[in-house]
């Protein structure tokens, strides 16, 4: 069950592996209102997974403690287990989640079940996309777990074994040494203090803030505003619409402004007005260029 929008890959992923799922879009959802939208999946019983990346790609929505404690006691009950994706870790900047050990905490629904995986990237938090490296968090309570299905697919009825050995060990080709190195290198000066990798990507929030602006002060709308009732944080995307347009079509008449996005519809949203905008390859000195051009749209469609 993807809690959607969602990073399109995941469902490419599920679609080669044969393995069928459902979906839905949160914005309605959100608060008070999530419990009953999971449980009327769950209360089918053939819900294994629930999968969503906190912060949200596209929309950089983040789910309160409240919603990740629904999410978790529901995952107990249904006995189906929550892979979080973290690509994001740490990166919603409205609290200093940089400093190891001491609160806040990054929130997580590890907090509220024991059947999670976390997943954790480090193209983005640690910079080292391109590198192919990540971690996998899993709680010793589902490691050590068994399933009577998981032999004969992944030769061992442990579920730890089964992830490492059968499903991770087949579907990757491994990560090089050097790279381990290295990974292992940034998590020991993270840790020990020397080294602040949240203040390293503060710098897309901060451009967030200013392109965000660039874009409703230009007729734009930010379509994902919110986190249950606490505006959203300025992140990695956003997601935006102009009013008469349909995403595709506003995908393409952008392009001739010199502007580029994602279409929301290719991520699950019903909301097909939205397009996903990044600003990981938008520095501010191309500022002034997004504003020229946002101008000019605004002149040309108003
Ligand atoms: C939510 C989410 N998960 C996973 C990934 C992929 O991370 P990696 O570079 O480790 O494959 C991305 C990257 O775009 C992402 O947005």
């Amino acid at each position: 069950l993807f809690i959607d929008p969602g990073f399109p890959v995941n469902k490419h992923q599920a679609n080669v592996i044969g393995a069928p799922y459902e979906h839905f879009d949160v914005y309605d959802y959100r608060g008070d209102k999530l419990k009953a939208k999971l449980e009327s999946y769950l209360c089918h019983g053939d819900i294994a997974s629930i999968l969503y990346s906190n912060p949200n790609n596209p929309a950089w929505f983040c789910f309160t403690d409240q919603e990740l404690q629904v999410i978790g006691e529901l995952a107990t009950k249904y006995d189906c287990v929550v892979m979080e994706d973290l690509a994001y870790f740490g990166m919603d900047f409205r609290k200093n989640y940089s400093v190891p050990g001491q609160a806040p905490f990054i929130p997580s629904v590890a907090n509220y079940t024991d059947n999670y995986i976390l997943l954790i990237s480090s193209s983005k938090s640690f910079s080292l996309a391109g590198q192919r490296i990540g971690m996998t968090g899993i709680s010793n309570r589902l490691f050590q777990s068994k399933g009577d299905n998981l032999e004969p697919w992944f030769g061992s009825d442990k579920f730890g074994y089964a992830y490492i050995f059968g499903a991770m060990y087949a579907l990757t080709s491994g990560v090089s040494h050097s790279n381990q190195w290295g990974l292992a290198g940034l998590l020991k000066v993270v840790n020990n203090g020397s080294y602040n990798f949240v203040d390293h990507v503060k710098e897309y929030g901060d451009r967030a803030k200013v392109m965000k602006k660039l874009f409703t002060d230009n007729g734009f709308n930010i379509v994902y505003d919110m986190d249950d009732n606490q505006k959203i944080a300025d992140g990695f995307y956003f997601t935006i619409s102009y009013p008469g347009f349909s995403g595709v079509e506003l995908v393409e008449e952008l392009l001739y402004y010199g502007i580029s996005a994602i279409s929301l519809i290719t991520t699950g949203s019903e909301r097909h007005e939205g397009l996903r905008a990044c600003v990981s390859l938008t520095g501010q000195e191309r500022f002034p260029d997004l504003e020229t051009r946002l101008k000019a749209f605004y002149k040309d469609h108003h």
